[in-house]
């Protein structure tokens, strides 16, 4: 059973970026204006802290390499990240190290660099360029599509290539199959995909955000496509985790581990705060890398975190979903459970009772 923040998502320059998505939190925040001042470099000294700091406690470490983009920060920074490790590595510790990117700054080196570290990369790819590019551009405007594609071809050369995380906006809902065409198409078969939600400071939701119970069509458009093809290759997390759970094996996507306390966001000044995907406040910051680990995991606003994360799955406990749900992501639920209540989970029932309605349908269950 992991302990509270043993996942380590890691931003080594905040939220620096080389682009600005339209719909991205990341250079929203207060601290990381929209010029990119304020954001930071994390120093060696913080580096050194944070990697003692989730390797002292546990036999397995996930360093999940994120920002903004993380890139920025140079290879001389992960070629430190390689030395600091290599002591606990030493001493049998298992380390996996996973980067977030955007991909456009990846070039031979930085593949090389990967391959022989063992890191491997996921890269965001919201479909063909007339979707992609309508949101995920450079400061300038100009498009970023051609810039991700040929990095992630690099990536893929390599054998360095973890997959695609594609954002489901109110550009690119509507043409689920478009999408999974074009993916299939370029050899791209491990996709993660996400629905672009969230809210800024004031409350005003992130620029092309979708309703739940638009994400949730989408993915079922994918599932019935995806059986169609019927091709073993293709593997969409999402339904790949649901099926295997509905069988009892294993599954990797956070959303269903119901364990939203074991991921730590940490920033370049060595903070922790909780998952990325909510807000970075004060009632979300746990303390910092220098502080002891056991401290830490005593800290009032992470008990406080996992006391909400509890009540919450008690009141869904007696669904009949519960034990793959698991209460679904924190993110969506938290403003109701910040108000004092509890939060009905929209169109998750239907969305589990049409998945496993269609895998009977095909005898995939
Ligand atoms: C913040 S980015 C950082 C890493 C890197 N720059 C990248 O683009 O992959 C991490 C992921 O969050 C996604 N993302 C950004 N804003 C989002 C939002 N409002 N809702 C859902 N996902 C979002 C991005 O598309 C990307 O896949
Ligand atoms: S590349 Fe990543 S961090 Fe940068 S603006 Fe886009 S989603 Fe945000
Ligand atoms: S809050 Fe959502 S994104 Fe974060 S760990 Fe929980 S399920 Fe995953």
């Amino acid at each position: 059973m992991p302990k509270s923040l043993s996942v380590a998502i890691v931003k080594p320059v905040d939220g620096k970026c080389n682009l600005r998505c339209q719909y991205c939190y990341m250079w929203r925040y207060s601290n990381c204006a929209r010029a990119d001042e304020g954001c930071s470099k994390m120093n060696f000294a913080t580096l050194k802290l944070l990697i003692d700091f989730f390797c002292s406690g546990q036999q397995d470490i996930e360093f999940i390499w994120h920002g903004g983009e993380p890139l920025l920060a140079g290879i001389s920074f992960y070629r430190q990240v390689v030395e600091y490790q290599q002591k606990w590595l030493d001493r049998g510790k298992n380390i996996a190290n996973f980067v977030q990117t955007n991909a456009t700054l990846v070039n031979r080196n930085w593949a090389r660099f990967f391959a022989e570290n063992k890191f491997v990369a996921g890269v965001s790819l919201d479909g063909p360029a007339e979707y992609h590019n309508l949101v995920r551009c450079y400061k300038n405007s100009q498009k970023s599509f051609t810039a991700t594609m040929r990095g992630i071809s690099i990536l893929k050369e390599a054998s360095v290539f973890n997959g695609v995380s594609c954002c489901v906006s109110d550009i690119n809902y509507k043409h689920p199959m478009e999408i999974l065409e074009f993916f299939i198409k370029n050899d791209i078969k491990s996709l993660k995909f996400l629905r672009v939600k969230g809210q800024d400071s004031h409350g005003n939701p992130y620029p092309h955000s979708i309703s739940q119970q638009a994400y949730l069509e989408f993915l079922l458009s994918v599932l019935n496509r995806w059986i169609e093809i019927d091709d073993v290759d293709i593997e969409i997390r999402d339904l790949k985790s649901i099926i295997d759970l509905m069988l009892g094996g294993e599954f990797r996507e956070c959303v269903y581990m119901g364990r939203c306390d074991i991921f730590a966001t940490v920033y370049s000044d060595g903070s922790i705060y909780s998952c990325d995907a909510l807000p970075k406040t004060r009632e979300f910051y746990f303390g910092r890398v220098n502080q002891p680990v056991k401290d830490i995991r005593k800290s009032a606003n992470l008990l406080k975190l996992i006391r909400m994360i509890n009540i919450h799955k008690k009141f869904c406990g007696a669904c009949e979903y519960f034990k793959i749900c698991k209460s679904g992501c924190l993110q969506d639920y938290l403003p109701d459970l910040l108000r004092g209540g509890n939060s009905s989970c929209g169109d998750l029932k239907r969305y589990y009772t049409t998945v496993r309605s269609k895998l009977l349908e095909y005898d995939l269950l």
